[in-house]
C-alpha cells in the first residue's frame, strides 16, 4: 500500500484533516503527518500521533539519527497538503525549508497535492496568485479552494474543500501517476448538466442530464494536473474538489461562459446538454389554467449551437474540442453512421458518443463511448465508471495537444 505524507499548515481548518487522515488510514495508507509548527496551535500533536499510529514531528532537529527531513519525503508515494496556507504555498513556491514539511517537499519526488484554505482576499492576492502558479507550473497539484462560509462571519472563495473530497483529488492522483500528469500547466474547460429555458417564474423546459459524466471529466483532468473549470447547469451531484466551478441556468447563459472561457483554454469539452430550444417569449407571472379549458400554446425557438460557435471561433488550433452525441439507432443509420454525420457537422476535434437507446448514460454512474476523432480514429471506451471515460477522453486530448 503506497505511503503518504499529510503536511498540515496553520490554518483553522487543520481540524478537517483530522478526518481526511482517517479516510487515508482506513483505506490502508501509511500516512505521516507532519504539521507545521503554527498549525500546532490548532491540533496538537497527540492528535495526529493517535490517528496515524506514529510518532509526529514539526521540526528537523528531533529524531537527527533517523535524517527525517530527507528520509520522509523520499519515501513518500503522494504528498498531500491540507490546509494549505498562504504562507506555506510562499514557502513551497520559493524553495524555504525552515522546518520539517518545507524539507520533506523539497527532497519529495512523488505528486504532490496542496489543498489551500484562506480567506478569499489572501487567495486572490497577487503574491498567492503567483505562488499557486509557479507551483502549478512544477507540476504541483494545488486544487481550487471551496466556496463558502470562512471562519468569521464572512463567505467566500477560500474554503478547504470536503475531507472526502480531497481524498477523492488523492485516490486519483495516486491512480494515475503512470499518465505522466500530462495536463499540467493546461487549463480545461468542461460544460456539465442540462440547461432549462424558462417558461414562466416556475416552469421549465430541461433534461435527464446529471452533470456525472462532465464532473467525472473534471476530477480526472484534475488528478493529471490540469486546472479545471467546469461550467455547470443545474448539476444534480457534488462538484469534485479542486475545479473552478460558474454555474449556469439557460443554454444563453453556457453560451457566454463557454465563449469567454475558450479564449484562453487548452480544451474544451461540452459535455452538457444545452437546450436545442426555448420558449419564445417568456412570460412575468405564472400562466394559470384557463376557465374555457382551453391550454396554453408554447412556441419554442431554436438556441444557438454552442459547440459550432466554439469551432467556427477559435484561434488557431487551440482549444482542442470535444462535443458529445447522446444518440440512438434508427431503420435510416446506426448509431455511429448518426454520430460520423454530426462529428462532421459540428466540426469539433472529437466526439464522444454515447449510445442512449434504452435510457441508458443518463444519470447512470458508469458509462461505455465510442470516440470518432475528426482525424478518423475510433475508439471503444468499455462499459465502466464515468472516471474511466473521463480518463480516455483525455488521453485524446493530450494527444491532440501535443501535436
Ligand atoms: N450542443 C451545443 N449547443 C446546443 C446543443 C448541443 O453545444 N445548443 C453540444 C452538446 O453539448 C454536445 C453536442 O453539441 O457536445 C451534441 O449534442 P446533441 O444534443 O447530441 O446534438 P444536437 O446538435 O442537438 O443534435 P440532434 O439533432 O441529434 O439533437
Amino acid at each position: 500500500m503506497s505511503s503518504i505524507v499529510l503536511g498540515v499548515a496553520g490554518g483553522i481548518a487543520s481540524y478537517k484533516s483530522a478526518e481526511l487522515l482517517r479516510l487515508f488510514t482506513e483505506s490502508g495508507y501509511d500516512v505521516t503527518v507532519v504539521p507545521t509548527r503554527s498549525s500546532l496551535n490548532f491540533v496538537g500533536a497527540a492528535t495526529w500521533e493517535a490517528l496515524s499510529g506514529k510518532p509526529v514531528q514539526a521540526d528537523v532537529f528531533e529524531h537527527v539519527d533517523e535524517v527525517p527531513h530527507v528520509r520522509i519525503g523520499k519515501g513518500a508515494d503522494l504528498v498531500v497538503v491540507a490546509p494549505a496556507t498562504a504562507n506555506i504555498i510562499a514557502k513551497a513556491a520559493h524553495g524555504l525549508a525552515d522546518d520539517l514539511l518545507t524539507n520533506t517537499l523539497l527532497t519529495a519526488r512523488c505528486p504532490v497535492v496542496f489543498a489551500p484554505a484562506m480567506h478569499t482576499e489572501m487567495w486572490e492576492h497577487p503574491a498567492t496568485q503567483a505562488n499557486v502558479a509557479t507551483l502549478r507550473a512544477r507540476g504541483v497539484i494545488v486544487i481550487e479552494p471551496a466556496v463558502g462560509r470562512l471562519t468569521g462571519a464572512d463567505t467566500g472563495k477560500g474554503r478547504l474543500p470536503d475531507p472526502a473530497q480531497i481524498y477523492a483529488v488523492a485516490l486519483n492522483v495516486l491512480d494515475g501517476t503512470d499518465r505522466a500528469r500530462d495536463l499540467v500547466g493546461r487549463h480545461i474547460v468542461v460544460s456539465a448538466g442540462g440547461t432549462r429555458e424558462f417558461l414562466d417564474p416556475v416552469r421549465f423546459l430541461g433534461n435527464r442530464s446529471s452533470g456525472k459524466q462532465g464532473f467525472a471529466i473534471a476530477e480526472a483532468a484534475i488528478a493529471r494536473g490540469a486546472r479545471v473549470t467546469v461550467v455547470a447547469a443545474n448539476v444534480t451531484v457534488e462538484p469534485p474538489a479542486g475545479i473552478d466551478l460558474v454555474r449556469v441556468v439557460s443554454t444563453e447563459d453556457l453560451r457566454q461562459q463557454m465563449l469567454a472561457l475558450a479564449t484562453e483554454a487548452d480544451a474544451v469539452i461540452m459535455a452538457a446538454a444545452p437546450a436545442d430550444f426555448r420558449p419564445a417569449s417568456y412570460v412575468d407571472a405564472k400562466i394559470k389554467k384557463r376557465a374555457d379549458g382551453q391550454t396554453p400554446q408554447i412556441h419554442l425557438v431554436e438556441n444557438p449551437d454552442i459547440l459550432v460557435e466554439l469551432v467556427a471561433t477559435r484561434a488557431h488550433k487551440l482549444p482542442v474540442i470535444v462535443g458529445f452525441a447522446a444518440e440512438t439507432g434508427d431503420e435510416t443509420a446506426s448509431v455511429l453512421d448518426h454520430a460520423r454525420a454530426k462529428l462532421e457537422r459540428k466540426g469539433c476535434d472529437l466526439l464522444v458518443v454515447n449510445d442512449v437507446g434504452s435510457g441508458r448514460a443518463f444519470d447512470q454512474s458508469d458509462n461505455e463511448a465510442v470516440l470518432l476523432g475528426a482525424d478518423g480514429s475510433v475508439d471503444h471506451v468499455p462499459f465502466g465508471p464515468k472516471i474511466a471515460l473521463g480518463h480516455a477522453i483525455l488521453d485524446a486530448v493530450a494527444q491532440r495537444l501535443d501535436r
